[in-house]
């Protein structure tokens, strides 16, 4: 019914009897407004005043479109947090539950430019990296949130998690599903790949798959945050650069397109559990440190 109000909507409705005499007046059927009128030159009857559409129309096609973009993004944004790792748990990490420890500072003001600067930064990344539970994945991942909130989609994998699910369609011949993952991984706006190179013998095939992910987001201008238990010396002499493959494209890619922070406050796990032990607080085990 919609579709032929709008047809008849939009038919240039010409008056027959005379051009001259006074217009009979049409009211638009949706926001009753008088509609329009429009001379038009038709071929052998000659000039011609026509009720034209109503402008409400385009304005409500606009709207429509709109709307539907948006329900297509939240859903879009759903389907990737669903292939993302450990969400429960990721859900509850945010700038407000974290403190900003000592040595943690870069990496923390790096993460909320990152967040603050999203659209302008285009394909440019972060790499943190740091000692094992110094907080890279709750930074990270409070940045995640943050832009979630915004209504960017995000997904959030470890390393080992994406392998595995690439490697769980059937051994990559489940196309749909593989397919999902790698559109997931290259279409999102962000994608936070959580220990990056903890894995430690790639395959032929694992290769190629980072490589396209790598190389599909620095080609769509869409930033990876990568997360690492790298030294700062073994990424200085970039003694992985061959890992990911013999010519160093991926690796390539990856510096060119992140900066760089070293997080080096201590590991909060660690002390966490020497609090548990003591039956001390947090902030009394690192005052006596
Ligand atoms: N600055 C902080 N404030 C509050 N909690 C923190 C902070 N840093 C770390 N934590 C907590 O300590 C635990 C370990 O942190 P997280 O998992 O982020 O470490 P990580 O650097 O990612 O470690 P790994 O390298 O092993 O993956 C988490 O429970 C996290 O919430
Ligand atoms: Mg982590
Ligand atoms: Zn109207």
């Amino acid at each position: 019914m919609i579709m032929l109000n709008k047809i008849m909507n939009n038919l240039p409705i010409t008056d027959s009897t005379s051009n001259n005499k006074e217009q009979e007046v049409i009211l638009c059927e949706y926001c009753g407004k008088q509609r329009p009128m429009l001379v038009e030159d038709i071929p052998l009857v000659g000039k011609r005043r026509i009720h034209a559409a109503c402008p409400c129309i385009e304005i409500r096609e606009k709207e429509f479109k709109k709307r539907q973009e948006r329900i297509d993004k939240k859903r879009k944004i759903k389907q990737f947090l669903r292939l993302s790792s450990s969400i429960e748990e990721l859900k509850n990490y945010n700038f407000n539950n974290m403190k900003i420890r000592e040595g943690m500072e870069k990496a923390y003001n790096k993460v909320i430019d990152s967040v603050n600067n999203f659209e302008k930064n285009g394909k440019i990344g972060l790499l943190i990296f740091g000692e094992s539970g110094n907080g890279k994945t709750h930074l990270t991942a409070s940045g995640a949130n943050e832009l979630l909130k915004q209504e960017y989609s995000v997904i959030f994998l470890t390393e080992k998690d994406l392998l595995s699910r690439l490697k769980e369609t059937n051994n990559f011949n489940n196309e749909e599903r593989f397919f999902e993952i790698m559109n997931a991984c290259v279409r999102a706006d962000l994608l936070i790949w959580d220990d990056f190179l903890s894995s430690q013998r790639l395959n032929q095939i694992e290769k190629d798959l980072i490589f396209q992910i790598v190389n599909g987001r620095e080609r769509a201008n869409k930033p990876i945050w990568f997360t690492s238990n790298l030294t700062e010396e073994e990424f200085v002499n970039s003694k992985y650069a061959k890992v990911l493959d013999d010519k160093g494209r991926t690796w390539s890619r990856i510096v060119g397109n992140t900066t760089a922070v070293y997080n080096t406050a201590s590991d909060y796990r660690k002390l966490k559990a020497i609090a548990r032990l003591n039956n001390q607080s947090i902030e009394e085990i690192e005052k006596g440190m």
